[in-house]
């Protein structure tokens, strides 16, 4: 069975960047409460320029310069977003559009867990030897839906896109194994009132209408924190490698994967939303172009 190793990376932000003094002008907060409960000093926001399709192209594009890749030698993107531009156009082939080529293009929804459910979905594709390359992307835009009068929310959110190129190897690593979780009833823990299918017609005759991100903090917080932990666990059991190096983790608060066995030169990429969980044992050993070639790559793609 091929593996799908990552060969490339990419990322992108929108330029504004709103600092937790910035909003302590705004609602009722401190930068003090914000950073002893989140760890988050400052957060990019996406400004009229920006889009979710500029800030995934970006972080593609980047993405495929790293891999020594263009578009075109791409078999299929995969991108995860709660927040695409468009509801029938898939916001991958938004993507393609900008970056060129030909490759299968569709979107996966899973919210936080987006980008790390993306891959292990992409993956599949060079698993099973359909595909020998995919582009991923995790990418949101979600401070377009967040009440800036609301601070139980509005401190939390940022926008931005991570993309990862994978290619087929007969080596083992990359993607070693995957973990997903999810519990639906979870969904009334963080949604956006009337957004997708439920849209109203017309706000007014809908007084509850509130296109704002609603969040109970509370109960996302002890969901995520418990099931990133047992899937991290998981996903690293699942693969039974055994061990040198420690684990490290996309998101920090899941305290119980500090019970988890190591894994050696791997990290454990772990995700989670009010109602989803995805964890996937990952080894980057080897990956990357060495960084002459790197530079090389960047510098070309710059000129084109
Ligand atoms: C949001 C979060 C940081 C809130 O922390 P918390 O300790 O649970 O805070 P609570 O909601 O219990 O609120 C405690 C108090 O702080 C207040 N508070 C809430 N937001 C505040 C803010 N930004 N600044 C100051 N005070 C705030 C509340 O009003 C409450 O006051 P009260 O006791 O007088 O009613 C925490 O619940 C969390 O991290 N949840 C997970 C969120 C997440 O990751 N979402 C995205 C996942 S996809």
């Amino acid at each position: 069975m091929p593996y799908a190793a990552v060969t490339g990376w990419g990322k992108a932000t929108p330029e504004r960047v709103l600092t937790n003094h910035d909003l302590e002008s705004m609602v009722n907060t401190t930068d003090e409460w914000i950073m002893s409960r989140t760890g988050i000093r400052e957060r990019h926001i996406v400004g009229p320029n920006d889009s979710t399709t500029s800030l995934a192209a970006a972080a593609g594009r980047e993405a495929l310069a790293r891999a020594g890749r263009t578009a075109s030698e791409i078999d299929l993107i995969v991108v995860g977003t709660a927040t695409p531009d468009d509801f029938l156009v898939s916001q991958a082939c938004l993507v393609q559009a900008e970056l060129g080529g030909n490759a299968g293009a569709f979107d996966v929804g899973a919210a936080c867990a987006g980008f790390v459910t993306a891959f292990s979905v992409g993956s599949q594709f060079i698993n099973s030897g359909v595909y020998k390359r995919a582009l991923v992307i995790g990418v949101d835009t979600l401070t377009r839906y967040v009440d800036y009068t609301d601070r139980s929310t509005c401190v939390l959110f940022g926008d931005g896109a991570g993309a990862v190129v994978i290619e087929a190897t007969d080596e083992p690593r990359g993607l070693l194994s995957t973990v997903l979780g999810a519990d639906g009833a979870g969904h009334k823990h963080l949604y956006v009132p009337g957004w997708g299918g439920l849209v109203p017609e017309s706000a007014d005759l809908f007084p509850e209408y509130r296109p704002y991100l609603q969040m109970n903090g509370k109960e996302v917080f002890r969901f995520a924190v418990q099931v990133m932990g047992d899937a991290a666990v998981e996903a690293v059991e699942k693969w039974g490698s055994p061990s040198t190096t420690s684990p490290c983790l996309s998101r920090t608060r899941p305290t119980s994967a500090s019970s988890m066995p190591p894994l050696a030169a791997s990290t454990c990429l772990v995700s989670g939303s009010g109602s989803t969980s995805t964890a996937m044992a990952i080894r980057l050993r080897r990956p990357y172009p060495s960084p002459s070639a790197r530079r090389r790559s960047l510098a070309r793609s710059k000129k084109a």
